[in-house]
């Protein structure tokens, strides 16, 4: 969390709460006028020459194609950086990659999963670093999800959130973004899957205060907006049989749905459709899930034009 700021030092975007509320809401101002630049065909190059380095380790549609597509619209120009593609995958430091990264590239996206690599990496760093999920956290996907509320319900006055599932990266990042804009959120969640205490009680220090509940019905009967995620995450194969036990009952589908007739629903996906959310819950009137994928192209290319002006 970004207390202070030095000026010798570029900024990073590793959690959402590395922004302020009026940051957070400038960034998301920009990433309300991409979009209209975007729909009205006109020229935005406000990142003309400039490159932005992408670390992935694992696989990825909506960040990795989101980035790419955002930096040719900004007029700059995106490089795929497997980990295997580069010395990282045998055996270089962190650091060294990122010091090296720093003299060619004018930010790093990075989606390395333990998230003190990618503090590593911003520590390191000459050059603006984002973090593109790691197993603590997902704040571009958070950008996009409060865009989305916003265009929604016409601003975060009284809205109100429930996260249904596992409290996971997304969910967690997700809460520190309501915190910061005031969206009342409830966490329904099975025993044992909650957020972390640590992020609660950052949540709270933004001034949010999350309900938690193992009640999935109770939930969504107030809820403008539903939200869910997979049960099981890249690396949880091992848990599925487990998991599918624990989650009975918190799918978004026609039985909770009967709760919750007039609200939204999300899902950052990938989706496994037939098991946190159904087919039918997805292709709904209900659902924004589409918007919500479109507008991690948007907040993306405001906090990369944010950062690096
Ligand atoms: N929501 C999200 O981060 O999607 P990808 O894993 O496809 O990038």
């Amino acid at each position: 969390m970004t207390t202070e700021t030095d000026d010798t030092q570029p900024r990073h975007f590793l959690d959402v709460d590395d922004l302020t509320e009026t940051e957070l809401l400038t960034v998301l101002d920009r990433a309300t006028a991409y979009k209209r630049a975007v729909e009205a065909g006109d020229d935005h190059a406000d990142l003309e020459d400039q490159t932005l380095g992408m670390l992935f380790q694992k696989a990825s549609t909506r960040t990795r194609v989101s980035f790419e597509t955002g930096m040719t619209q900004l007029g700059g120009h995106a490089i795929f950086l497997g980990e295997d593609d580069i010395q990282l995958g045998r055996g270089e430091p962190l650091k060294d990659t990122s010091r090296a990264l720093s003299r060619y590239v004018d930010a790093v996206m990075a989606r390395v999963f333990k998230h003190e690599n990618v503090e590593v990496l911003a520590e390191y760093a000459d050059v603006p670093v984002v973090n593109g999920l790691t197993d603590d956290a997902h704040p571009c996907q958070t950008l996009a999800d409060l865009q989305t509320i916003r265009e929604q319900e016409d601003g975060f006055d009284g809205v109100s959130a429930t996260w249904i599932g596992d409290g996971n990266n997304v969910a967690q990042s997700f809460a520190l973004g309501c915190a910061l804009t005031d969206i009342d959120l409830t966490v329904a969640t099975p025993e044992g899957y909650e957020l972390d205490d640590e992020v609660l009680e950052r949540a709270r220090e933004l001034g949010g205060d999350p309900t938690t509940t193992t009640d999935p019905i109770e939930a969504v009967s107030d809820a403008d907006i539903i939200y869910t995620d997979v049960w099981i995450s890249m690396g949880q194969e091992d848990e599925r049989d487990v998991r599918m036990n624990d989650f009975e009952g918190f799918q978004v589908g026609a039985d909770l749905l009967e709760y919750a007739p007039e609200a939204s629903i999300m899902h950052c996906l990938p989706a496994h459709r037939g098991e946190e959310i159904t087919d039918e819950a997805i292709e709904s009137d209900q659902s924004i899930v589409f918007d919500q994928a479109e507008n991690r192209l948007h907040a993306q290319k405001a906090v990369l034009s944010w950062l690096l002006e």
